[in-house]
């Protein structure tokens, strides 16, 4: 099978390793030749959102994926709809916040209070109805934290519109959360489905720095898998979907779907029987799903900013390092670690020395 890949970032590169012991050959579009996909697969150079490349990456192929949700429509509309893999419907909604929230509320799965802000007068009317603290976040394009302001008193309203303002905002509920969850799940091309078990995550700055999984709680992975399998049913989607939650006094809150791979599930390239990466691949190719358990308690801590040296992590016996071939600059996710432990308890206590070791060396952690 040939897969073509739209987005050539770390993503795309996990997918293309993955996909080569079982024969699965990837083909990238990307802007550079300079990217973590072309350095571990073929790829045509070209701007992403042009319909013409992506019809032609199309024609190479036998279906196409994404690394990267945000294509716009018009971009794929001369692509038939069945050979791109997850569907169009489901990248187009989760483009845009206001739209995936709607949709949870749809499927009966919860969301923190939000409105749509497209003027000072909405912005206002929003706060009237949804109190402080809030947060104001554009609704298309945002990632890693980027393009959102938290408001905690009336002196924060000002600054965050002066910020934001000019493009299609949505204000939302503060979440007073305990933890921060995720579920990732995948759906095959003939319906099947299974879950990965819930991973809880830690972000700072609005970047994800560390996630650890399983985390174990019955109630609440019922709750996400309820939830998950609404939204995969509701698409007839086809591939990994990853779910963002808070969890608030044994309730969960979904905040943000990615109709993809998912950073989040990272962990389980070593840590589950089968890889997000390879289960994304087997759905979209058609092939059995597969299993979806979890080999020990891992925790994975992502690289950002700076990369550790590979010698330094690799005197840790239980480490797997993954250096997604980037450079260097502040903010940006260079790769990432994950460390597998018998129990959670001993997985927890190495995460605290490892993250202690990597700060040490100058990691933003
Ligand atoms: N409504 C909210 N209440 C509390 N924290 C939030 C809220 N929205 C976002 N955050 C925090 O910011 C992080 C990034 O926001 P998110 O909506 O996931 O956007 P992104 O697309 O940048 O990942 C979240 O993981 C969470 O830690
Ligand atoms: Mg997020």
């Amino acid at each position: 099978m040939k897969v073509g890949i739209i987005g050539a970032g770390q993503l795309g590169r996990m997918l293309a390793l993955a996909g080569y012991p079982l024969g699965v050959e990837p083909l990238f579009l990307d802007r550079t030749s300079n990217t973590p996909g072309a350095q571990v697969g073929k790829s045509l150079i070209g701007d992403i959102a042009d319909p013409a490349k992506i019809a032609e990456l199309a024609a190479l192929v036998d279906v196409l994926t994404f690394d990267w949700e945000n294509v716009p429509s018009k971009a794929r509309e001369r692509v038939p709809a069945a050979k791109i893999r997850p569907c169009v419907r489901a990248l187009e909604v989760s483009q845009d916040r206001m739209h995936e929230k709607t949709l949870f509320r749809l499927l009966d799965v919860p969301t923190a209070e939000f409105a749509a802000v497209d003027s000072r007068v909405d912005l206002d009317r929003a706060l009237g109805q949804i109190g402080l603290p809030a947060v104001l976040k554009t609704r298309v394009l945002g990632y890693d934290g980027k393009g959102q302001a938290v408001l905690r008193t009336p002196a924060d309203v000002d600054a965050a519109w002066e910020k934001l303002q000019g493009k299609p905002l949505i204000l939302e509920d503060f979440v007073a959360f305990d933890r921060e969850l995720s579920l990732i799940g995948v759906r095959g091309a003939k319906g099947a489905m299974a879950y990965y078990p819930l991973a809880e995550n830690v972000h700072s700055g609005g970047i994800l720095r560390y996630t650890r999984a399983p985390f174990r709680n019955k109630a609440l992975e019922r709750q996400a898998e309820r939830h998950m399998r609404n939204v995969l049913r509701h698409f007839e989607y086809i591939g990994v979907l990853a779910i963002e939650f808070f969890a608030v006094r044994g309730r969960l809150i979904a905040n943000e779907m990615a109709p993809r791979v998912h950073n989040s599930g990272h962990w389980t390239i070593e840590g589950a029987t089968t890889s997000q990466f390879e289960n994304h691949l087997r759905a979209i190719c058609g092939l059995e799903l597969g299993g979806t358990a979890p080999r020990g308690h891992s925790a994975m801590i992502n690289f950002i900013g700076r990369l550790p040296s590979v010698a330094c992590a690799l005197e840790e016996p239980d480490l797997h390092f993954h250096d997604y071939g980037k450079s260097a600059r502040p903010g940006r996710k260079l790769g990432h670690c994950t460390l597998m432990a018998e129990t959670a308890a001993r997985r927890d206590a190495r995460l605290k020395s490892l993250l202690r070791k990597f700060r040490r060396q100058g990691a933003e952690l």
